[in-house]
């Protein structure tokens, strides 16, 4: 599914005052997951945003700054209250998941020790890692929020030995601002990361600092980056034929699973012949074309196609002059099958 781009409503750690309004933009840009900090709005406002962002077909996140045991725990309890899809942050895990217990919240804590406000991650990155394994191996957490851009320790490291260690997903969560940064977060084995800050102040790279226009500049690079987006234009079929002009040697156009897609112009009779495995498709582009088998023979004019099964033996003749026919077949397929003929190509070009 690959990785997974969070906005959070927030900027410097706490819930943004016009949280709502961006929250349309966010949701009309199509973004499937949001997020808000237990800090800077009242509950009663988190829960009507919580019930926005559901209602708009997204997942919501809730995440927990606050440092101290009474201030999580009721942000848990909130949490609970508010109907949030997964929680995010906290460190008083032992408290937390009797909270969260018989919910179907999905509880995602930090790993390490964490600091101040705006939060910060501290201790090295044998320390985080302790820290995270002992806290994914526990019954009731199902991943983990990694302050990684909030350490000051190697961040592409520090991501990485904690992803290798633990089986569970892992969120980045602190200041990503860049696509070389997502690449960063995804080959560390990432299962997704946050957003806030750097898309409502138009920081990220794009073409304007606009959230809306930011926000899909996040999420085109999110598809890039889990190679979510085709590199294919349409192909057009007159031009590329009229590319080469030697026959009975098919050039490769294009590939389908293991199915490649063949251009061959054909002039007069080819080789009898079969193929033991391979299926043949043939599609008549331009000319007439005359498909002999042992029992019959079949003519396929300009747009039919006809095909030709494996083991089936036949001989394609073109008739009036030169044939251009687009050719459907795995791989593996050698033109001239079984038969040993001088016309066989097995090094074709691309075109
Ligand atoms: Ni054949």
């Amino acid at each position: 599914m690959g990785l997974r781009f969070i906005f959070m409503l927030t900027r410097n750690d706490e819930t943004v005052g016009d949280a709502e309004q961006h929250l349309k933009t966010a949701l009309a840009a199509g973004v499937h997951h949001i997020g808000f900090k237990d800090v800077g709005l009242p509950f009663e406002r988190l829960k009507d945003l919580n019930a926005a962002i559901k209602a708009g077909g997204a997942t919501s996140y809730l995440e927990v700054v606050s440092l101290d045991e009474a201030s999580e725990l009721a942000s848990a309890r909130a949490a609970v209250d508010i109907g949030v899809d997964i929680l995010l942050g906290g460190t008083h895990v032992d408290a937390v998941l009797p909270i969260l217990a018989g919910t179907d919240i999905r509880y995602f804590p930090f790993p390490g020790r964490i600091e101040g406000h705006p939060s910060v991650l501290a201790g090295t990155i044998d320390e985080v890692v302790d820290s995270a394994v002992a806290l994914a191996a526990r019954d009731g957490v199902h991943g983990l929020d990694l302050l990684a851009y909030r350490s000051a320790e190697n961040v592409t490291g520090l991501m990485a030995a904690v992803c290798a260690a633990v089986d569970k997903p892992v969120i980045m969560a602190g200041s990503i601002g860049s696509r070389d940064q997502i690449e960063i977060a995804r080959r560390s084995g990432a299962a997704g990361f946050t957003i806030g800050t750097a898309a409502l102040d138009g920081d990220y790279p794009a073409d304007s600092p606009e959230l809306e226009t930011q926000l899909r500049s996040i999420q085109r690079d999110v598809a890039g980056v889990n190679k979510h987006l085709s590199p294919f234009a349409p192909k057009n079929l007159d031009r590329a034929f009229a590319t080469f002009s030697d026959t009975w040697s098919p050039r490769i156009a294009g590939q389908v699973n293991n199915m490649m897609v063949k251009l061959a112009k054909f002039e007069g009779e080819f080789v009898w012949h079969h193929h033991e495995v391979e299926d043949e498709l043939f599609l008549v582009h331009k000319g007439r074309l005359l498909m002999k088998f042992r029992d019959r023979d079949e003519i396929v004019e300009e747009g039919e196609f006809i095909i030709v099964p494996h083991g089936v033996e036949h001989c394609p003749v073109a008739l009036d002059g030169v044939c251009e026919v687009l050719l459907l077949e795995p791989a593996t397929t050698v033109n001239t099958g079984n038969a040993d003929d001088a016309r066989r190509v097995t090094d074709l070009a691309h075109v």
